[in-house]
């Protein structure tokens, strides 16, 4: 399959439907699961508490997307406009190489802390020397993930005091490989399960037994190259590409600046993990505790010029299940991963990840050169003149016009609409 859909964004929804049955291996009935109110009160009320209603959201695909050589729509679900937009828009321009990823292996992290422990070097020898038998332990408590490749690998002792309120405290790292699961409920099972026994090699008292969300043992790395004409056509590729360098700096240097341009990037990765049923605060979490990792916030991407382009990488935590989760219940996200063709974590991570990068690129071009306002107040203008009734070619010239006179509001929508259909 494509995801070249050209002129995708100017189709009515009913026409975008038809052009999806034609690129993807899904059928019509399908599109039940992103139909308003596909998400029944029942099931609902099944997944969280005091449930009285649902909430929806836009379900958008991105368009123009090939990741590790494999071309994909990308299922993004936000309220913000834009974005969409932008991560097509980045995709096409990294299109010629497209996005390349690397996946470390699934393993995620289980704290068990322990407390009040008297001799903490005398605890953290016996429990180093544990390991072995405690990681047989908590592999016979998985044997179905074993059978899938994954389970318990390491064990990891760290001390975090030696005495204080809570005397000596030592915290224990179980990492589990969770092959497509995201992982909680399996690692909090695990931890709970081990933890008076680490207690008691330890000498101390069971704590917390929780995963950590900094997942830095499961991270992805995304990498694309983006010609300088594709930056810029008339031009002024070699300044939007030094622009961006210069932008991307600015992040390395300035926590303030750092956390705006991994809210860009957030923009493009949450809003796949919420199309696709995610935690998404877990890799939130994850995500700007990894920044943070030397003691500095940073940027999660970077821009570096090269010879006639930019080369973009993006390395962060990402969490993420393919099995279990609200894909259990959740008929939109089911949709959305067979949209996109996600049958593993690791694609899905890489999906997200790239949409990351490429929302990080739209930004910082257009905040490098004609600021972020225009293409913002732009795409309102569609909306109002949607809203205002317009169809068709009429969408975009009261847009146009709404945009050219600077004057973006409903009133004005109407007013234009009204003047063109008279005398078109
Ligand atoms: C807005 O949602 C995201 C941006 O602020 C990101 C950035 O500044 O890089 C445009």
């Amino acid at each position: 399959m494509t995801s070249r859909l050209p002129g995708f964004y100017r189709l009515g929804v009913a026409e975008r439907r038809r052009r999806l049955l034609q690129a993807c291996r899904i059928e019509e009935g399908q599109f039940a699961a992103i139909d308003p109110g596909a998400l029944a009160l029942d099931i609902a009320d099944g997944m969280i508490e005091n449930v009285v209603g649902t909430y929806a959201l836009p379900f958008s695909v991105a368009v123009n997307f090939c990741v590790d050589g494999i071309d994909s729509l990308v299922p993004m679900a936000i309220e913000e406009p834009s974005v969409v937009a932008a991560a097509s828009n980045a995709a096409r321009m990294a299109r010629p190489g497209g996005f390349t990823t690397h996946a470390s292996a699934p393993v995620m992290i289980g704290q068990i802390q322990v407390t009040h422990i008297v001799d903490v070097d005398r605890g953290a020898a016996a429990l180093r020397a544990a390991e072995a038998s405690l990681l047989d332990d908590a592999r016979r408590l998985v044997p179905r993930l074993a059978e899938r490749g994954g389970g318990p690998v390491g064990l990891e002792v760290r001390t975090l005091a030696r005495a204080g309120e809570d005397g000596g405290v030592i915290v224990v790292h179980l990492l589990v490989d969770c092959r497509d699961a995201m992982g909680a409920n399996l690692v909090n099972t695990l931890c709970e399960a081990l933890a008076e026994r680490v207690a008691q090699i330890a000498g101390g008292k069971a704590g917390l037994r929780i995963l950590s969300n900094l997942t830095d043992g499961r991270t992805i790395t995304v990498r694309c190259r983006v010609e300088d004409a594709a930056l810029a056509s008339d031009g002024t590729g070699a300044e939007v590409r030094a622009a961006v360098a210069a932008a991307s700096r600015f992040a390395e240097l300035d926590p303030y600046r750092a956390a705006t341009h991994n809210k860009g990037i957030m923009n493009g990765v949450d809003a796949v993990l919420v199309a696709t049923g995610q935690d998404w605060r877990a890799v939130e979490a994850g995500a700007h505790a990894y920044a943070a990792r030397t003691g500095a916030y940073r940027p999660l991407a970077v821009w570096r010029e090269t010879d006639g382009g930019l080369l973009g990488e993006l390395v962060m935590p990402l969490a993420v299940g393919t099995v279990g989760g609200a894909l259990h219940s959740h008929p939109a996200a089911r949709l959305a991963l067979e949209l996109a063709n996600i049958d593993h974590a690791d694609r899905l991570a890489a999906l997200a990840a790239a949409s990351g990068l490429a929302t990080n690129l739209a930004a910082l071009r257009a905040l490098a050169t004609e600021g972020i306002q225009r293409g913002h107040m732009a795409l309102h203008a569609r909306g109002l003149a949607r809203a205002a009734g317009a169809t068709g070619e009429l969408v975009d010239r009261v847009a146009a016009e709404l945009a050219a006179c600077g004057d973006v509001k409903p009133d004005r929508a109407r007013e234009v609409l009204a003047r063109l259909k008279e005398s078109p």
